[in-house]
């Protein structure tokens, strides 16, 4: 295997990014409170095959094996920083509702801010189950203990049951109570949570992500109805109101990192708040096709810009015709965003299909049939390249790749999977002159792959989720090699 020499910036973040409930359930105290909970232990979604039948209680328990898996991203990988996120149902299992907020409202009746009083912040204080913050803060100390600078997302995809019932929203949504992203209360929530969680933990993180893959969550749990995402709907209205009300509630919570946040404990402190997005690399089938060619160009544009568009400029394209009409620009929404992130997978090549709704082209994602993960996604390094100037020239700031990985069970494609993209990375930055500040692998072990479960395996360590033992694979001194500057 050849490593080409590859000089990265002096401060260049390497590290490794996870997320609470793919890892922290399996030793110590489970979180039975949210949503993805109740999801993957639904009898009909097992049944129905929307998800795998795995249950997160039998993880890989981050939660107690913390020091262990830390040291381990330090030492054996040499990393100087970490991904991790907190899950908000086990900060308040209990609802935050009757915590009073001052909420203003724009011209057109959406939540443009919020206010949090000490008085609140106190009783928010109150209402946190204090076993979990501890536990987070003992995390997050023994990061700083390792020198690992964090980057922290307060919101990787599971929400509190309080907040959202996914069985109910399933089955009935126009009668369900608690529906999520789909109704603005949920953004107040999230700026309390946020502005908790920014007072409580700021003096050891100062690297912010508000949330983890909007669009995933709204294209999966709203559009693509077998999806395995919660709650499983099919409804263009509903994708379109979650899209817009996550892009509210990213500014929302920037606003209230940057309010709670004021100490400093790194060189990017006290607060640096960006997003974690999800760009692909899409490619009509046949070029030569002007339908494949409108097809792939609408599911880059829904995949990738869409929403960027609403959080950096305002542009609110909400009738979906990739046009902003006068009444869609609400300048009053944007607040902010330091940096993006981007997990960088695959290629897509897409075929023109037929539409099922009207107004919208149609179109279909043809199944990879070489270089393929384990996830069925199409292994293409240049993609990783594509995208970080695709959106440095959108949104003229600073970048991060927030997730790059590999699901390989066999162990056979992961190191050179990670030696190709960081060489397309080294070329974004080096020849390009893309601003990125760091590279975090998903992931550092073996977890909890949502819908399909502990079979897809992404960690650099393969865990055996029976003794929870972590054993190395291949790319762990490859990663280590360049981690370590061995080339600088
Ligand atoms: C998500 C992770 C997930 C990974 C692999 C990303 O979309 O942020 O939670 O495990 O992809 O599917």
């Amino acid at each position: 295997m050849v490593i080409t020499n590859m000089k990265f910036p002096k401060d260049f973040l390497w590290g490794t990014a996870t997320s609470a409930f793919q890892i922290e359930m399996g030793k110590g105290e489970p979180d039975p409170n949210s949503d993805w909970y109740v999801w993957v232990h639904d009898e009909d979604n097992i049944k129905n095959g929307l998800v795998s039948g795995d249950l997160p209680e039998n993880g890989p328990g981050f939660w107690e094996l913390y020091p262990e898996d830390l040291r381990r991203a330090k030492e054996e990988l040499g990393n100087n920083a970490f991904r991790m996120s907190i899950d908000w149902s086990r900060i308040f299992p209990n609802p935050t509702w009757e915590v009073p907020v001052k909420v203003s409202f724009n011209s057109t009746g959406d939540v443009c801010h919020v206010e949090i009083s000490d008085q609140s912040m106190h009783l928010l204080e109150e209402k946190a189950y204090q076993p979990s913050v501890k536990k987070y803060r003992d995390i997050l100390t023994e990061c700083k203990k390792l020198g690992l600078t964090v980057l922290l997302t307060l919101y990787h995809w599971p929400l509190p049951l309080w907040i959202h019932d996914p069985i109910a929203c399933r089955d009935d949504i126009v009668h369900a109570d608690r529906r999520g992203w789909v109704d603005q209360s949920t953004i107040i929530e999230f700026a309390k949570y946020a502005a908790y969680i920014a007072k409580t933990f700021g003096d050891l993180v100062d690297i912010y992500a508000t949330m983890n893959e909007p669009m995933v969550v709204s294209g999966l749990g709203y559009f693509y109805e077998k999806s395995g995402f919660p709650p499983g709907l099919s409804n263009l209205d509903l994708f379109v109101k979650v899209t817009k009300n996550l892009a509210i509630a990213h500014g929302i919570a920037y606003e209230q990192v940057k309010e709670w946040d004021r100490v400093s404990c790194s060189n990017y402190g006290p607060a640096y708040v960006g997003i974690v997005h999800c760009p692909r690399y899409h490619e009509p089938y046949d070029k030569d096709s002007k339908e494949d060619v409108k097809a792939a160009n609408f599911l880059e544009y829904i995949e990738n810009e869409w929403f960027l568009n609403m959080i950096i400029k305002g542009d609110f394209d909400l009738n979906l015709n990739m046009t902003i009409e006068p009444n869609e620009k609400h300048p009053s929404l944007v607040k902010g965003c330091d940096f993006i992130g981007i997990n960088y997978y695959t290629r897509q090549r897409v075929k023109a299909a037929e539409s099922k709704i009207p107004g919208i082209p149609g179109f279909e994602v043809v199944p990879c049939t070489e270089n393929c993960t384990d996830m069925g996604w199409e292994i293409y390094p240049k993609g990783l390249r594509y995208v970080l100037n695709w959106a440095y020239q959108l949104c003229r700031r600073p970048l991060m790749v927030t997730e790059n990985g590999i699901a390989d069970a066999k162990d056979e494609k992961r190191a050179d999977f990670l030696i190709n993209h960081i060489q397309e990375l080294h070329k974004a930055i080096v020849e390009d002159g893309i601003p990125v500040k760091g590279y975090f692998y998903w992931s550092l072990i073996d977890n909890f792959e949502w819908a399909k479960g502990f079979k897809m395996r992404f960690g650099l360590y393969r865990v055996d989720y029976k003794t929870k033992k972590r054993t190395p694979t291949k790319a762990v001194s490859v990663y280590k090699q360049i981690a370590s500057g061995a080339f600088d």
